[in-house]
């Protein structure tokens, strides 16, 4: 199984939004090899959620953020049951929030307790193999820091080695790798023994290339 995920970070309308659930959609097509995965803002996911239902409900969602905390009282934060009740994934740890919000492990460690307790999948990043990943993850998305944005990627064999290496120190992990990725790299990224996906911000904002780096994913 191999996942492509595209994150949005702070980007788009509610109506841009929709249109690009509309475009990729009704393009997906039932099968087992490749999860597609949205993750819009959290403000978005509801909407979202609805319209993948009426565009053939292949695409899974996700948000971008979860609180580390419980329901209570915590202003501004939505909890991973919230989440839960519109997308099965969350990503966690993106360097963005460890860069801008301040989010250290300990805080990343509480949301992927958070997210266990109401069996929200976390997609954990990290920033190299030396980056602690907390139990119960699952699918870690290998994240240098000097390619997210940056239009230039890590090369698909120096990528591998460190996919290959959280695997290994990781038993049963699936790593993926994102920055910078598009569809004119993504199918030598897919191609290597330890990448079982990709994170896509930039180049995923577009609904027609997002579908393309599926098609890639499918045709491998
Ligand atoms: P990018 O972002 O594809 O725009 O480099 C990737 C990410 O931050 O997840």
């Amino acid at each position: 199984m191999k996942y492509i995920i595209a994150n949005w970070k702070s980007n788009k309308t509610l109506e841009e939004a929709l249109e690009w659930v509309e475009v990729v959609g009704p393009k997906l097509e039932k099968q087992e090899k490749v999860e597609a995965i949205v993750c819009p803002p959290s403000l978005y996911l509801a909407d979202v959620r609805k319209k993948v239902e009426v565009t053939g409900g292949l695409l899974k969602v996700g948000s971008q953020n979860i609180s580390p905390f419980p329901a209570g009282s915590y202003t501004g934060e939505e909890t991973a049951e919230m989440v839960k009740q519109f997308g099965d994934y969350s990503i966690i740890g993106h360097s963005e929030r460890r860069k801008n919000f301040g989010e250290t492990d300990e805080v990343l460690a509480e949301k992927v307790r958070q997210a266990g307790s109401v069996e929200l999948k976390p997609i954990f990043c990290v920033q190299d193999e030396h980056t602690p990943i907390p139990a119960g993850v699952t699918v870690v998305a290998y994240e240098p820091v000097f390619a997210i944005g940056t239009g230039t990627a890590d090369t698909p064999q120096n990528a591998d080695e460190v996919c290959k290496k959280v695997t290994e120190s990781h038993e049963g992990v699936s790593v993926l790798y994102g920055g910078s990725v598009t569809s004119e790299n993504a199918k030598a990224f897919l191609e290597q023994d330890h990448i079982s996906g990709l994170l896509i911000g930039k180049a995923a904002l577009d609904g027609e290339e997002f579908i393309k780096i599926v098609q890639i994913a499918l045709s491998l």
